[in-house]
C-alpha cells in the first residue's frame, strides 16, 4: 500500500492511555499563564531525555508530515504543537502505530509556550498552513508575528531552518516581507519563494488545498551563522 495512503486511513482509529501517556501531553493555558515556572522546558533532554537535535512543528494539526519526518529520521527528534487535542489525538495515534520513539506531542497554546523553549536547542521549525486569521478581531490569534520570529531566532540554532507554507496568498505574502526585513534570516533558495512542496507525506492541508486547486506557497530560511 503506498505510504500516503496508511498515513490517510491511520488518522481514524481511537487510542488507548497507555498511547497517550506515551505521545502526548497537554497544558492549561491557564496554568501555562500563572504557572509557567513549573513546567519543563522543551528540549531534547526534558522530553526525550537524550542530546539529539529537536525538531519542532507549531500547529501540526494531525500530524502526518512530522510523523513522516520522524520515521524518515531516527537521529533526530520531532515535537508537535497544535492547540486543538482532537487532532493532536489523531497525530498520537499515528506515532504509535508506527511506533515511533523520537517523537512527542504538545496539547497547547503556543503563544503561551514561548518561555519554555531553549537558546539554539532547536534544528527546524515547521509552521505550514497556519490559519489565516484575517479578520481583524482575529489578528491577535495569527500565529507568524514580530513576537513568534524573536523567539525562533533564539530558539532555533546557527544555520537551523524555519519553513512556512500556506495556501492563503494574501498572508502568504505579509509573512514574506516580514522575513525578508528580518536581518537575523537568510533564504535557503535562491527564487524569492517557492510553489509546491513535494514531502514524502503531505500533511492534510496540504493535500485538501491542493485538492481544491490551490498552489501551496512556501519559503525557507536558516538563522544566519
Ligand atoms: C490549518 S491547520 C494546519 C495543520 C497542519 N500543519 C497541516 O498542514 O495539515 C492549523 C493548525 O494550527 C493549530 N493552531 C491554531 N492556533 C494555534 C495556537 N495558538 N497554538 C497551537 N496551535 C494552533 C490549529 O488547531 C490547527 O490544527
Amino acid at each position: 500500500m503506498p505510504r500516503r495512503t496508511v498515513f490517510r486511513r491511520l488518522a481514524h482509529i481511537s487510542l488507548d492511555q497507555e498511547m497517550r501517556e506515551r505521545y502526548l501531553m497537554t497544558f492549561s493555558s491557564r496554568w501555562l499563564y500563572h504557572h509557567i515556572q513549573h513546567f519543563p522546558m522543551l528540549t531534547s533532554q526534558t522530553l526525550f531525555a537524550n542530546q539529539q537535535p529537536l525538531e519542532l512543528e507549531i500547529g501540526c494539526g494531525s500530524g502526518e508530515f512530522l510523523c513522516s519526518l520522524a520515521q524518515a529520521n531516527q537521529a533526530c527528534n520531532f515535537l508537535g504543537i497544535d492547540i486543538s487535542e482532537t487532532a493532536l489525538l489523531q497525530a498520537t495515534h499515528l506515532a504509535s502505530t508506527l511506533a515511533l520513539e523520537n517523537m512527542k506531542f504538545v496539547a497547547a497554546n503556543a503563544h503561551l509556550l514561548f518561555p519554555l523553549f531553549a537558546p539554539d536547542s532547536l534544528q527546524a521549525v515547521y509552521l505550514h498552513f497556519p490559519d489565516p486569521n484575517r479578520r481583524r478581531k482575529f489578528r491577535k490569534r495569527q500565529l507568524f508575528t514580530p513576537m513568534l520570529l524573536d523567539v525562533i531566532s533564539q530558539a532555533l540554532s546557527s544555520g537551523g531552518r524555519f519553513s512556512v507554507m500556506t495556501d492563503h496568498r494574501e498572508y502568504f505574502l505579509e509573512m514574506l516581507e516580514l522575513i525578508e526585513r528580518d536581518a537575523r534570516f537568510e533564504k535557503t533558495h535562491a527564487e524569492r519563494y517557492l510553489s509546491g512542496f513535494d514531502a514524502p507525506v503531505l500533511s492534510r492541508y496540504q493535500r485538501l488545498w491542493e485538492r481544491h486547486g490551490l498552489a501551496t506557497l512556501r519559503f525557507e530560511v536558516r538563522k544566519r551563522l
